[in-house]
């Protein structure tokens, strides 16, 4: 990572723990590496982009996307089939002098590759045991991918919803994988979530189908304020696609340390569908009533990463500017996104002002989320409010009590508008 990089990374990852978007998991007992927990701030910011994600997709008339939530343990047929257990593998190798163990493409350049074991296959999947007895029978695996939860109600959606293709199915939740090589905070982790769709077409229409996804995805990205400058899209060469697609376009962030996977959408064709109908024995074709016959429709899947996302988008926003000789720090969200949209902040903590304050809040929050900020000074609150990424504060002061204004203060020119209390809320309504 360049210098410059490297120091904004590590401003982001500060600024994420300290107020409260991210914590060390288990920090009381020193941490456990690489696992993290979301605080309230992160919360808020998580729930605001999949709310958005699940809007975005349902915007187009012509397409239907059923949300279904699945098991994070299903039988360990699944993984069987879907071909988890057999190639879901990274090839690790370790280093002799420390016992230390990395992805084969993923050593540091300060380790000496003659100290290395020859590259051995990983399995990826967490493993565990359902039920009192622990045999073999009683082996099942933490979800690695949310897709798999998807195919397996495929018949179930498509009966009880009367679904007709092209139609999709989407799940947001969390998946493991037991990374070799977890980093770079919570860009790549053990524990995350997943935000996916698999979309049922008919092969005619793969290709047009497969560049609508990558098109709309792209777009959601800039939609929720990544910048064009920062995204881009690669195809997979051949050599490095998963064992089930034979193609995917990759949407690429430019993070600290250069170009690395926002999004992977990948044409998966029948490869699931099929292989569960052959493991499960079940039906799993679609009646197309156009052609009178049974057709096993293909699969687009945009797969994405909440969690990723979030990382992303706590980079991208990250800004510093030099304001009176000293640096001011913020995070640049959209108003949509940001964890507080307004932040209410009475000059004092006399109960006169905080009693207009919690006036000012009960008007607004239920359109708004908003928060009360009565602690230490005003100066302090403000660079509180701005390295959390609030648009915007209102001050209620002593000529509040007199002329019922208060002061809104945008969080990007910094300019002050005096506003009436009464005509608050088409103000942020004629945002
Ligand atoms: N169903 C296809 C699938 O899971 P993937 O490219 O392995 O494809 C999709 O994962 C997305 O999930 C990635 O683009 C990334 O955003 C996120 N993701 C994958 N592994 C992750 C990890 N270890 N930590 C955080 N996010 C991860």
């Amino acid at each position: 990572m360049e210098e410059t990089n490297k120091e904004v990374f590590e401003k982001v990852v500060k600024i994420a723990q300290s107020r409260g978007f991210v914590f060390n998991a288990s920090s009381i007992y020193g941490g456990l590496r690489s696992s993290y927990d979301y605080g309230p701030l992160g919360v808020l910011l998580k729930n605001n982009i999949s709310n958005n994600w699940w809007k975005d997709i349902n915007n187009d008339n012509e397409i239907t996307i059923y949300p279904v939530d699945t098991a994070i343990i299903q039988s360990s047929e699944v993984w069987k089939a879907s071909g988890h257990l057999a190639e879901f593998s990274d090839p690790m190798v370790d280093h002799k002098p420390t016992g230390q163990r990395f992805r084969a493409d993923q050593v540091p350049d300060d380790i000496n590759k003659e100290d290395l074991t020859e590259p051995r296959q990983f399995n990826l999947m967490f493993e565990t045991n359902i039920g009192p007895v622990q045999n073999e029978n009683s082996t099942v695996y933490l979800r690695p991918e949310t897709a798999q939860g998807i195919f397996v109600n495929f018949e179930n959606v498509l009966r009880t919803m009367r679904a007709k293709v092209p139609f999709g199915i989407a799940n947001i939740g969390k998946s493991f994988r037991n990374e070799i090589t977890p980093g770079q905070f919570i860009f790549r982790t053990r524990e995350f979530e997943q935000m996916e769709i698999e979309f049922f077409c008919k092969q005619e229409d793969q290709g047009e189908w497969f560049n609508y996804w990558v098109n709309k995805r792209m777009e959601w990205y800039k939609n929720i304020g990544i910048p064009d400058s920062s995204l881009r899209l690669r195809e997979h060469e051949n050599n490095e696609l998963a064992h089930y697609a034979s193609k995917t376009v990759d949407i690429e962030f430019l993070y600290p340390w250069g170009w690395g996977e926002l999004e992977g959408i990948a044409n998966r064709g029948t490869f699931d569908l099929s292989s569960h109908e052959k493991e499960s024995g079940k039906d799993l074709t679609y009646f197309d009533p156009l052609s009178n016959e049974k057709i096993t429709p293909t699969v687009i899947e945009p797969a994405g990463g909440l969690t990723r996302t979030l990382f992303a988008l706590l980079c991208s926003s990250y800004d510093e500017e030099e304001v009176n000789d000293s640096v001011r720090t913020v995070f640049r969200f959209q108003f949509n996104i940001a964890p507080i949209q307004i932040g209410i902040l009475p000059l004092s903590k006399k109960d006169e002002l905080i009693e207009v304050s919690e006036k000012v809040n009960t008007l607004l929050r239920s359109n708004y989320r908003t928060e009360i900020d009565i602690t230490q000074s005003i100066g302090k609150r403000y660079r509180r409010q701005d390295e959390i990424g609030t648009p915007y504060c209102i001050t209620i002061d002593f000529e509040t009590l007199e002329d019922n204004s208060v002061t809104i203060r945008n969080r990007d020119s910094m300019i002050q508008e005096r506003v009436s209390i009464d005509n608050l809320l088409s103000y942020f309504i004629d945002l």
